[in-house]
């Protein structure tokens, strides 16, 4: 059958609220979920050293809503893993679905507060600028920026505190150890290459310094 005129404009308006129904809908529940988020990470995503939460604003919708995926399904912050892990796995288990976060993830992505504060972490950031080429850059980019097609996120713009803790905890088995988590243990795999606690400091000094 042929589309009449007023069909094909019937057709054409609900064509465009489709479009933007689902835009203004997200950017306003992406905000309103986050409320619960930013007494943690704060209103710009810039972290909060005290709460151990880290900055948000530096890395992609993407990872994001994989490790709210994670924190959800168990892969992190389960039994075993740190006081601060478990704690957002009982945030995670707060949001409604798949849509939320989503669309969570893509307001936070979208934050551009920056972390304050001194460095807590001191090292030798020429060894650890030598580790890092060897080690991390493959992944994580020459200037930590993060490689999508890996799903190694932005290390440029954490905190050393973060870094350091997040280093220390793939090396224990507090992350990514779950059978599951096939990014997780990769990234064991990588902290183990480091030969000591003192290669975690260093290579925490380097990549806090990229930023
Ligand atoms: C009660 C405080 C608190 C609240 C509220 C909270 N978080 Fe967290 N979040 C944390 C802590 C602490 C960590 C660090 C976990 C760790 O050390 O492994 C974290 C880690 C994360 C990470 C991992 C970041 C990374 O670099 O891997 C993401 C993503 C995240 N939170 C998103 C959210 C979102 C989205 C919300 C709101 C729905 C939220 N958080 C609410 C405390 C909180
Ligand atoms: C084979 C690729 C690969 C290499 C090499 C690698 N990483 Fe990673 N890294 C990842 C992936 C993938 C993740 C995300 C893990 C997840 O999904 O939980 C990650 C996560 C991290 C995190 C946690 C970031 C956050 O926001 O929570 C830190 C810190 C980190 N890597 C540091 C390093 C350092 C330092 C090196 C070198 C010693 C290194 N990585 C080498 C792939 C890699």
């Amino acid at each position: 059958m042929k589309p009449t005129v007023s069909s094909s404009l019937a057709g054409l308006f609900a064509l465009c609220m489709g479009m933007l129904t689902p835009a203004i809908s997200q950017a306003q529940d992406g905000e309103s979920l986050y409320q619960t988020c930013a007494a943690c990470h704060g209103a710009e995503g810039q972290g909060n050293a005290a709460l151990k939460a880290p900055p948000l604003s530096h890395l992609t919708a993407a990872y994001i809503a994989g490790q709210l995926q994670k924190f959800r399904n168990g892969q992190r912050g389960g039994e075993g893993d740190s006081e601060p892990a478990r704690q957002m796995a009982t945030m995670a288990a707060t949001l409604p679905g798949d849509d939320a976060i989503g669309t969570v993830a893509q307001f936070a992505a979208a934050l551009e507060g920056i972390p304050e504060g001194e460095a807590e972490i001191s090292g030798d950031v020429t060894l650890g600028g030598d580790y890092y080429n060897q080690f991390c850059g493959a992944c994580h980019g020459p200037g930590a920026e993060g490689n999508k097609a890996l799903s190694a996120p932005s290390l440029a713009g954490a905190p050393d505190w973060y870094l350091y803790g997040q280093l220390k905890a793939f090396r224990e088995g507090t992350r990514g150890a779950h059978p599951d988590d096939r990014t997780g243990r990769q990234m064991r795999a990588m902290a183990g290459v480091l030969p000591s606690d003192q290669a975690l400091r260093d290579v925490t000094a380097f990549i806090a310094g990229l930023r």
